[in-house]
């Protein structure tokens, strides 16, 4: 008799510990999961939100000459070259300007690829 009810408590505990780690820990992983769905969101939201929209008129400020910031756009994409040593006081390979949308001279007169757009601070998108 004394034999049998020791390892019925035993199973039972064991049961009962069981089921109340398993209860806790898959409650943990869903909240995890919850949790972290929502940020993933509101840090996408945010740094499409950050970025500026340029009209032609704006960008056309950003020059580069008498100490202007030098800013190009690129497929939607406003660059700063101020720093860019090949863009120097907003002019490059003597003919192109800073200020301007050079998608299409870079696209059909350039001996490079847009990769050297690379690594480039973008400041802010083009609208047109
Ligand atoms: C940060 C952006 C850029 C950098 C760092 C850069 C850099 C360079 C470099 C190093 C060269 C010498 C040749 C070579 O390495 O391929 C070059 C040439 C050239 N780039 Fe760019 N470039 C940039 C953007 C542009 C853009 C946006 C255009 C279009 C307007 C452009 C048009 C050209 C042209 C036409 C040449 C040939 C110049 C000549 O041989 O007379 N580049 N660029």
């Amino acid at each position: 008799m004394r034999l049998k009810k020791i390892p019925i408590s035993l199973i039972l505990g064991i049961l009962i510990s069981t089921l109340l780690l398993f209860g806790c820990s898959s409650d943990q992983s869903a909240t995890d999961s919850k949790d972290s769905t929502v940020s993933d969101k509101t840090t996408t939201g945010a740094s499409a939100e950050e970025l500026k929209s340029f009209t032609k008129e704006e960008l056309a400020k950003y020059d580069g000459k008498d100490g202007n910031p030098a800013y190009i756009a690129v497929d939607g994409t406003v660059y700063d070259v101020t720093d860019v040593p090949q863009w120097k006081d907003g002019m490059h390979a003597d003919k192109y300007e800073a200020g301007k949308d050079v998608t299409n001279e870079l696209n059909t007169q350039a001996p490079h690829s847009a990769s050297k757009m690379d690594g480039v601070p973008v400041v802010g998108v083009y609208a047109g």
